[in-house]
């Protein structure tokens, strides 16, 4: 549709003091935002995610993990940490941090970016060539650049050394860079850190431990929403919690071994970041 204001042209007349000049149209930075939005990589299914149509019912760590997406969304880009959201499936973390991305892209104007990890990870591995390393570099640089990156089920990935050492050259990097991260995870921080099902064993003790440094951990439990019947509201996530509170619902990918044995490229040698900024701590 042309605008009706310009016809167009993104450029609008406009006279001061009997001196007519042309200035950037509103369309102009409406457009600007939305190319921003498009190559944020955001999932369609998550294209209308707000904080503000994000059901709540009693749920104080809920709630909790909800303020402080929102402090972190005002605050933006003056934030010292990042988030990670922790929970079973279906509470809504990858809503909350689409949502948090969304806002910053059009208030803020921010450069934002969505990857599942393990779309990453395909995407890296699938443009490795140990000659021409400049296809997984520009995989990789928006990655690190982001002004805020979501990094969407971390650990559901298998994990493998290669594995390991890339997250952990893009975390560092980030890190190093200090920009902000919103992680979401399965995985909880479980007491017994050698559990096969605890955030440390997925992901590494070294990433594990940059996490800490780097993010608040949101941990919290709900109702799924996906099993939430068609013109359900609050009041049938709160009795879906209810109803399976107390029994973990991790899901069934994670019952399998904690690290695999598969043969990938090794990342020591040849995934460095150009410039000897290796993401190795
Ligand atoms: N409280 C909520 N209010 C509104 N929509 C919700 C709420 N919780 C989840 N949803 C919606 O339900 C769907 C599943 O939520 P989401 O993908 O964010 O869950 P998740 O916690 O990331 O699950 P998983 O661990 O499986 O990735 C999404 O479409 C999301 O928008
Ligand atoms: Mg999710
Ligand atoms: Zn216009």
């Amino acid at each position: 549709m042309t605008c009706e204001i310009c016809g167009g042209t993104q450029w609008r007349p406009v006279e001061t003091n009997g001196v007519r000049r042309v200035e950037r149209c509103v369309c102009w930075q409406e457009s600007v935002t939305a190319q921003m939005l498009g190559g944020a990589r955001v999932p369609p299914r998550y294209a209308k995610c707000t904080l503000e149509n994000f059901l709540v019912y009693p749920n104080e760590r809920l709630h909790a993990a909800l303020a402080q997406a929102r402090r972190f969304a005002d605050a933006f880009p003056a934030v010292q940490k990042g988030l990670c959201l922790i929970g079973p499936p279906g509470i809504g973390k990858t809503h909350i941090a689409v949502s948090v991305l969304r806002r910053v892209i059009l208030e803020r104007g921010a450069r934002g970016l969505f990857y599942d990890v393990r779309d990453l990870l395909r995407v890296i591995r699938s443009t490795y060539n140990p000659v021409v390393r400049t296809a997984e570099m520009d995989i990789l640089r928006p990655v690190m650049d982001a002004e805020l990156l979501v990094l969407d089920d971390l650990g559901a990935e298998k994990p493998s050394e290669w594995v390991e050492e890339t997250m952990n050259l893009i975390v560092n990097t980030r890190y190093n860079e200090r920009r902000p991260t919103i992680f979401t995870t399965n995985y909880e921080d479980l007491p017994d850190e050698t559990a096969l099902d605890s955030l440390r064993v997925r992901v590494g003790f070294r990433l594990h431990s940059r996490l800490h440094e780097m993010c608040e951990f949101l941990e919290y439990d709900g109702g799924d929403y996906r099993m939430m019947p068609a013109n359900g509201g609050p009041d049938d996530l709160a009795t879906l919690w209810k109803r399976h509170k107390g029994r973990r619902t991790l899901p069934a990918r994670t019952h399998g071994p904690a690290r695999a044995q598969i043969k990938e490229p090794s990342p020591s040698r040849e995934l460095q970041w150009p410039g000897g900024k290796a993401g190795r701590s």
